[in-house]
């Protein structure tokens, strides 16, 4: 399969203090592939490096090693991003504008006619879930989400192939998390890529396909999301629910297997197993102590645990 994105060995010094003596090291060493058709989540906590790949991936800053290609076009190719959409984290754009006005200035830029735009303008900041009544407001006038909602209806004009979005999510309200989460995918059923930096866990859940986590300016994880819930170099565990006994009534049972571990809840037991050959046992010490069976299943690592071990910078936690 294609790559739509290609990373190799991008690093990012900022030049800091007064005199710009001071380097800051902001991304260090990035290599990663992006296929095709897909919302792909670049997760982080603050301060990660999300940002500055976007930027550089966008030719707004430049890289001080490594490079980097969209479409299978070096990132400093023009014409590439005449075929590509940005959604900055904070859409910061002329405030005497309206955002009608702002959205026919981007349509000239990519060389639509008056109808063209102006159909493209009704359509998009409709699609965005912004009101018509609004449209004439001055940008100034804008809340953070209005102006989130207008910055993705700007980065979709020229019908991009693939969209790099720093945090669409942040500033909207629920009903409009979920509007643009709507949008996002419908985007993706086009057959356009979404390459979307965020730290919203539910909305990564929701959407995304596959991920990569930084931690401190380098990759930490990468894969499909459901892989990497999976395999995340824990043991797997299953978890066997039982009713009609009581923790305390075979516990000194459950513990001769080995790994095994018992929870007590109401009616009954949740018993920890690592492999899936003691689930016999753990039947027939239920059954002889008058229980039976409700469930078996593997517990999954959750999201947030992933997010939090991947990101944390305590060196305990290091891969
Ligand atoms: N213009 C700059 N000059 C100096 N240092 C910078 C600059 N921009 C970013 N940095 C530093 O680079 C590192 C990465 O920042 P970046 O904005 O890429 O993080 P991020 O993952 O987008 O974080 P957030 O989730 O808070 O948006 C941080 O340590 C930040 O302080
Ligand atoms: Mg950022």
């Amino acid at each position: 399969m294609e790559y739509v994105v290609e990373i190799s060995d991008l690093s990012k010094d900022y030049e800091t203090g007064f005199w710009k003596k001071k380097r800051v090291r902001a991304l260090d060493g990035l290599s990663l592939n992006v296929r095709g058709g897909q919302i792909f989540g670049f997760l982080g906590g603050n301060g990660a490096g999300k940002t500055t790949t976007i930027k550089l991936l966008m030719s707004l800053i430049f890289p001080t090693e490594g490079s980097a290609k969209i479409l299978g076009r070096d990132i400093s190719d023009v014409q590439m991003h005449s075929r590509i959409g940005y959604c900055p984290e904070n859409p910061y754009f002329y405030d005497y504008l309206t955002a009608i006005e702002l959205m026919d200035h981007f349509g000239r830029l990519f060389g639509y006619d008056a109808a063209q735009r102006r159909l493209r303008t009704e359509e998009l900041l409709m699609s965005v879930g912004l009101h018509e009544k609004d449209w004439k407001k001055q940008l100034r006038k804008y809340s953070k989400g209005m102006l989130q909602r207008v910055g993705l209806a700007q980065s979709l004009i020229n019908e991009p192939e693939i969209i790099f979005m720093d945090e669409p999510m942040s500033g909207l309200d629920p009903v409009g998390r979920r509007e643009i989460r709507e949008l996002i995918a419908g985007l993706r059923e086009k057959g356009v890529t979404i390459f979307m930096s965020t730290h919203i866990l539910s909305d990564i859940e929701a959407l995304c396909d596959e991920v990569a986590i930084l931690r401190n300016g380098k990759l930490a994880a990468s894969g499909n999301l459901s892989d990497l819930l999976e395999n995340s170099g824990e043991e797997r565990v299953l978890e066997v629910s039982v009713q009609g006994v009581t923790a305390d009534t075979i516990r000194e049972a459950v513990e001769f297997i080995a790994g095994a571990t018992i929870f007590s809840k109401p009616n009954g037991a949740n018993i920890q197993i690592l492999d899936e050959n003691d689930i016999d046992a753990v039947l027939k010490i239920t059954r002889e102590a008058g229980g039976h069976l409700t469930s078996i299943q593997p517990l999954k690592q959750s999201l947030e645990e992933l997010f939090v071990k991947e990101t944390s910078s305590d060196p305990k936690k290091l891969k």
